[in-house]
């Protein structure tokens, strides 16, 4: 048995990302992750961050193979991976931390503006929310390899694309969230951590 679609990109960038979340996950118990696609962060992570629980998810459409790639996984600490769209209602799981990886291209902004209204609720002294992705800033790209990224995002669904920085942080800023770190990752990618 192997990872079904298998992703090299989570490969090179688990470690870089494990590394800020060793710093702002320490007083974190249970992480939502949303959009996990093929579990090789959620079964990373929660080996490596033996004290927190993850809680991996994933649209209906893509569960079996999430479960499936979980199964790999003997850690207890790994919960079994369960449907979560964003654009549902979803606050009244309790946890204290959400990570999201490479979902904010991919969902229209409006489904930006759920996920933080589905964290508001959760959202007290503590609370950490990880976003990795690649952003702009002040409307300009960190890179010419993100402009034909964000290009070939808008061919394939006009409601793609990379987002601003700014857009994303009013949001956060909304629910009573800080940025706490803005971490330059491979690739031209960033982690971006808020906190309460
Ligand atoms: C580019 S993939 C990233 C997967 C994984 N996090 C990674 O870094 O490799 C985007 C993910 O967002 C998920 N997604 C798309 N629409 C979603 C929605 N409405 N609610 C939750 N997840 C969604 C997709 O199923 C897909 O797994």
């Amino acid at each position: 048995m192997e990872i079904k679609e298998f992703s090299q990109a989570c490969e090179n960038n688990k470690n870089p990302i494990l590394g800020v979340l060793k710093k702002h996950f320490l007083n974190v118990s249970l992480v939502l992750e949303v959009g996990s696609g093929t579990g090789q962060h959620a079964t990373y992570f929660a080996d490596q961050l033996d004290w927190l629980v993850w809680q991996p998810t994933e649209v209906s459409e893509r569960l079996g193979l999430l479960r499936d790639n979980c199964k790999f996984s003997a850690r207890n600490n790994l919960r079994s991976p369960s449907s979560l769209d964003i654009f549902e209602s979803w606050s009244q799981i309790q946890f204290d931390a959400i990570f999201t990886a490479n979902t904010l291209h991919i969902i229209p902004v409006s489904g930006i503006k759920a996920l933080f209204s589905n964290i508001a609720p959760n959202a007290a002294s503590g609370f950490r929310v990880a976003i990795y992705g690649p952003f702009k800033y002040n409307g300009q790209y960190t890179s010419e390899s993100n402009i034909a990224f964000d290009n070939w995002l808008r061919t394939q669904n006009p409601n793609r694309g990379i987002r601003d920085f700014e857009t994303v942080d009013k949001m956060a800023q909304d629910v009573g969230l800080n940025l706490i770190e803005d971490c330059k990752m491979p690739a031209n990618n960033q982690l971006l951590v808020w906190g309460l």
